[in-house]
């Protein structure tokens, strides 16, 4: 360590080289995951069991119906919703690179890939039956519009299912390879972060993931190097900011918060009922969205109004 750094950041650095030791940031398999590419699909694609579960639990259906994959980045799992028996399924992502590798390595019959824009998705009215989108929308910038897009697409009888994370997670900021100190970001500023975030990964003890080299399998000189995580990149969303959003634009939402899966956190289960605790102790959080029985319409702004039927 230098002498220029703070004692904010010798601290928070200290504690790093305390937790990079254990498995409470990252699993022997997720560790395993980040060494190469075809690892890491073969991670995500296993991250199927999960959804799947989920969507059994909460009564999604996805045999016989036309499924969206929303944020499906290069597709690792979109084909599994086939095999699950969709009559169809189309994942659309922000990422163009993304979609082209999606769309040059899958090809199954009824799988198809389309790119999105940061407040649009070009796909007819209610042409898909179940949407399920799996640790996409802390990164979606303009949850409103994407919401309003997703109900306009959505079918009446349909459903959503949300996986994601609240910024109050112990490793919300997703810099758990350099950063396993939970809840750092409560603790430390986004500056004293980022500057320790880096001189981790130039310490001589740091593992380098797939993450840190290039294209051509140079290692990456420097990241980390801005004050502040982008807002492009995670919207900082608490539950209670995504269920406010969900009712905004006309659905039905319930919120389903699961425990940690780890051995250190799985007695806290029980807490999760209390609304401000749920925040920091959900491992994850699953979202079902519907539209009412009596629909609601949106007015101009997007925002949900209730219609002359649902008054009636
Ligand atoms: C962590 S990846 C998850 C990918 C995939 N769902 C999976 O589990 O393998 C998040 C993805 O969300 C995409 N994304 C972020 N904002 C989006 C938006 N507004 N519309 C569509 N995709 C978005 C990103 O491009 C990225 O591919």
């Amino acid at each position: 360590m230098g002498p220029e750094m703070k004692i904010s950041e010798r601290l928070l650095y200290r504690l790093v080289r305390l937790f990079y030791r254990t498995e409470v940031a990252h699993s022997p398999e997720m560790k395993q995951a980040l060494q190469d590419i075809e690892s890491f699909d073969a991670y995500r694609g296993a991250e199927i069991a999960r959804i799947l579960e989920a969507c059994d639990r909460y009564d999604i259906p996805i045999a016989g119906r036309r499924v969206l994959d929303f944020g499906c980045n290069d597709g690792a799992i979109s084909p599994k919703y086939l095999q699950r028996g969709a009559l169809s399924v189309v994942g659309v992502d922000v990422d163009e690179e993304a979609i082209g590798r999606a769309q040059a390595n899958r090809r199954d019959d009824g799988l198809s890939f389309v790119k999105s824009n940061v407040d649009g998705v070009p796909l007819e009215d209610e042409s898909i039956d179940t949407i399920v989108s799996y640790d996409v929308f802390e990164h979606v910038s303009e949850p409103k519009a994407i919401l309003s897009e997703l109900r306009r697409i959505l079918a009446p009888s349909g459903q959503i299912l949300i996986g994601t994370w609240s910024w109050r997670h112990p490793f919300a900021p997703h810099l758990w390879a350099v950063m396993p100190v939970p809840w750092a970001h409560m603790f430390f500023s986004e500056r004293t972060i980022l500057r320790v975030c880096r001189r981790v990964y130039h310490s001589p003890w740091y593992v380098p993931n797939m993450h840190d080299f290039d294209a051509n399998g140079e290692r990456l000189a420097d990241k980390y190097t801005n004050d502040m995580i982008s807002t492009d990149y995670l919207n900082k969303y608490l539950i209670v900011d995504f269920e406010a959003t969900f009712e905004s634009v006309g659905f039905d939402c319930q919120t389903h918060c699961v425990p940690f899966g780890s051995k250190y956190a799985r007695w806290t289960g029980f807490l999760l009922r209390a609304p401000w605790v749920r925040e920091f102790l959900s491992g994850y959080v699953w979202f079902v969205l519907s539209k009412p029985k009596a629909d609601k319409g949106l007015n101009g702004n997007g925002d949900a109004v209730a219609s002359g039927n649902a008054l009636r």
